[in-house]
């Protein structure tokens, strides 16, 4: 609800009031952000100094107060007594433009407002603020919104060339607000392979910078970041998440001013931005996303995932049960053929999966990832009955069939390069250069996008597919306006091909979890959070993401042990509690798979198919853990798994203490582990301690009897109110090197246990 009286403005979420007023000069003064306010608290808060401070300029003569650089501010200009960062620089043709927008008029939308861009969006907006700003002097008018979902609000801009001149757009960010406090910022950085680990920092009076110029959202830089307080934990304080709906360069800045007003500004990178905005245009930025909780991280979490869920990715696929896959990549690479392919179809199936995917190499000369990429013409060679015919046998096998593409990028060794040369993004006179041996394509060109969109079609028709995983493997570092064009050619390449066929899952990958981002959301329900699946690793990314993205956004496989990054083995067991906190998949080469570890996936399937909607949509919570352990959950209200993960054991643990909360502490629930068996070699020589005959545990029968027995480890069964299980718990007791009787925990080092949390209606 937005409400307004004597131009204060006060708009109200599920559980957060948010409060500004235009001030005598017209400008936007910020006030509150926070816990819902009462009627009469929302219309007398006030921030304000009566007098002037040190060196302020003041915007009036008449008015000691009136220094824009002393005032908390929902928007800024640049040369007019505001010394903090502005979230807008102009330039005519000749010089750096002084700006200065007061209030006009403003509007409230039942909805969203009329657009004026192609941005993707959140759907479902309860209302909308619109509040037109002026800057007469430059002829140029800007229009701020604010949208109201459950909890969420969403920001944009639009600047209007309301002149006979072009002017150039340097930097025009979506939002900026001044909290008054002090605050620490968390942010996810990264690389390939290692994706969105978290990193927090107080917020001084230097900036920080939270920004991606690779061309894309980033896996070195995620545009999502929160702020916090420095009491907020996981389960309470302050905490406000903010994120982009953009795939491409992003820039959020805070840093807090001598008057103790932290900025907060996102959206577009300036980096080595310049728009022509031509007399009569307008630019406008992509919408920003705010919320807020006082229940801490998990707090916010929740807002943004309930977001997600509800209002962002595409209508079709909104709590929709994701299916589980197995994706030939790491099990084949470019080494398959069909009857190899039936073959692990087959095995899939048998073992529970509903979707196979068929990933890179299924085309052109694409035997390696030097050539072929481009040309999406199926390789007979590989698969002699086409994709029609593999989907069709596949389809008779059970399964869904899913097909990889990489249609933003091109091999110079591919047909599509020597016919084009031309197609590919790069600046005149330089030769562009390669990543993968990849070069982009410039999908600023029509003709690119239109090869792209038929090409993708073509083959989406040709057969029976229900899922495409499109990949990016290469930065761009096309500078200019021509990063955001890029994107912009992007989404409208995907809406082409997908809005007709909402029925096809799209899993978006960029090397991995490159382009995690609400942008692609909107489009892509799913996405690849990492082509690194050794769940210790896989423990940070799928965290870190936690913290802004849904469970059902997070494409999570279990792989080959020892993994093909870190050389480090896990346990199938720990691969697969991990992976069923989100989309769950298989990803290795079932042909080499024991048969005491099909059983596992087996059950591991059964068990994640019986309860896929809590798993991926069920509230969440992170616990706030040491850095040996990891402790999250999930939630129906009725039914919740706890998986309790450790990086490293240490000797003669004793008894340990197990908290679980989120659960009614007046109800009665059933506490079970969902039933785990450990390889021999995880116990070694120990086996003796059991076995009735000794086994040399480096000799052969050891060897035979790894692949064919394995050993229970202990299993809860307890039940206790919510409130005692709140208050601690001591499960039974792990494995201490004295002695195994059938009731220890069998934990070792990447050793987990997955708890099993029901209510018995008592
Ligand atoms: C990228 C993806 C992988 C796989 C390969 C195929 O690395 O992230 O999952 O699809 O490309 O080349």
């Amino acid at each position: 609800m937005i409400k307004e009286k004597q131009l204060r403005f006060q708009i109200q979420t599920k559980s957060t009031t948010y409060l500004f007023e235009v001030t005598e000069s017209g400008h936007l003064k910020h006030y509150y952000y926070g816990p819902v306010l009462s009627e009469k608290d929302a219309e007398n808060w006030d921030i304000s100094s009566s007098v002037g401070w040190g060196c302020a300029l003041l915007y009036r003569q008449d008015d000691p107060s009136s220094s824009l650089h002393t005032t908390p501010l929902e928007w800024s200009g640049s040369g007019c007594g505001d010394y903090r960062e502005s979230p807008i620089e102009l330039e005519d043709a000749d010089r750096v433009l002084t700006t200065d927008f007061r209030y006009v008029s403003h509007k409230i939308y039942s909805g969203e407002e009329p657009r004026h861009f192609l941005w993707p969006r959140a759907e479902g907006a309860e209302e909308t603020l619109e509040v037109c700003l002026s800057d007469p002097e430059i002829a140029m008018d800007l229009h701020l919104y604010w949208s109201v979902f459950d909890d969420v609000i969403c920001r944009k801009a639009v600047l209007l060339n309301k002149g006979n001149d072009p002017r150039y757009v340097r930097k025009l960010m979506s939002f900026c607000v001044d909290f008054s406090g002090e605050y620490r910022m968390m942010n996810l950085h990264g690389d390939w392979i290692r994706e969105a680990h978290t990193e927090t920092a107080p917020v001084g009076y230097s900036r920080i910078v939270n920004e991606s110029l690779t061309g894309f959202s980033s896996n070195q830089h995620n545009p999502a970041f929160a702020v916090m307080t420095e009491q907020t934990t996981e389960w309470s304080g302050d905490a406000y998440g903010f994120n982009l709906i953009y795939s491409g360069n992003h820039y959020a800045s805070m840093a807090r001013s001598s008057a103790n007003l932290t900025r907060i500004m996102q959206g577009i990178s300036p980096a080595n931005f310049r728009f022509e905005l031509a007399p009569g245009e307008a630019l406008e930025t992509p919408d920003a996303v705010m919320t807020f909780s006082a229940e801490g991280l998990n707090g916010m979490s929740r807002n943004l995932h309930e977001f997600v869920n509800n209002s962002l990715v595409p209508a079709y696929w909104r709590y929709r049960e994701r299916p589980i896959l197995y994706n030939s990549w790491e099990g084949c690479m470019f080494d398959f053929n069909e009857r190899k392919l039936l073959g692990l179809a087959k095995e899939a199936k048998r073992l529970g999966c509903e979707l196979f995917v068929l990933d890179d190499g299924w085309f052109g000369t694409r035997n390696d990832d030097t050539q072929g990429l481009g040309d999406y013409n199926v390789n007979m060679k590989k698969l002699p009955h086409g994709l029609t015919g593999l989907a069709e046998r596949i389809n008779k096998i059970g399964l869904q069939f899913g097909l990889w593409f990489e249609p933003e990028a091109v091999n110079e060794n591919s047909d599509l390069y020597r016919m084009h040369p031309d197609w590919v993004l790069q600046e005149p006179g330089r030769k562009p250069l390669q990543g993968r041996n990849e070069y982009l394509l410039d999908l600023r060109m029509e003709c690119v996008r239109d090869y792209i969109v038929k090409s993708v079609s073509d083959v989406l028709d040709s057969a029976n597919i229900t899922y495409v995983k499109w990949d990016m493997n290469r930065h761009s570092n096309v500078l200019g306006a021509g990063s955001m064009e890029y994107v912009l050619g992007l989404y409208d390449v995907m809406h082409r091909i997908f809005d007709p066929r909402p029925e096809i899952l799209l899993e978006s990958c960029a090397s991995g979890g490159n382009r995690f981002d609400l942008g692609m959301m909107t489009i892509s329900p799913q996405i690849w959070a990492s082509d690194n699946t050794d769940p210790m690793e896989r423990l940070y990314t799928q965290k870190g993401l936690s913290y802004f993205y849904p469970q059902s956004t997070m494409g999570c496989h279990v792989s080959a042990s020892p993994h093909m990054q870190t050389m480090r083995h896990s346990e199938m067991e720990t691969r697969a509690n991990v992976a069923f906190f989100g989309d769950l998949g298989y990803e290795l080469d079932l042909d080499h798979v024991t048969y005491e570890n099909k059983k596992k996936i087996r059950e591991q399937i059964k068990f994640y198919k019986q309860y896929q909607r809590i798993f991926q949509f069920g509230t969440f919570y992170r616990y706030d853990t040491d850095e040996n352990h990891e402790q999250w959950q999930v939630s129906d209200g009725d039914c919740s798994f706890v998986g309790v993960f450790r990086r490293q054991v240490s000797a003669a643990p004793g008894y340990e203490k197990l908290f679980i909360y989120a659960l009614d502490p007046e109800q009665e629930y059933h506490v079970t582990t969902r039933p785990q068996n450990v390889n021999l070699s995880t116990v070694g020589g120990s086996i003796n301690l059991l076995s009735p005959i000794k086994i040399n545990p480096n000799g052969p029968l050891f060897y035979v009897a790894d692949h064919r027995i394995h050993i229970t480890a202990a299993s809860e069964d307890r039940t206790h109110t919510g409130r005692a299980l709140a208050g601690g718990f001591v499960p039974v007791p792990l494995f201490a090197g004295s002695g195994y009787d059938g009731r220890q925990r069998l934990v070792g080092d990447g050793g987990s246990e997955l708890y099993v949390i029901e209510k018995t209606g008592k």
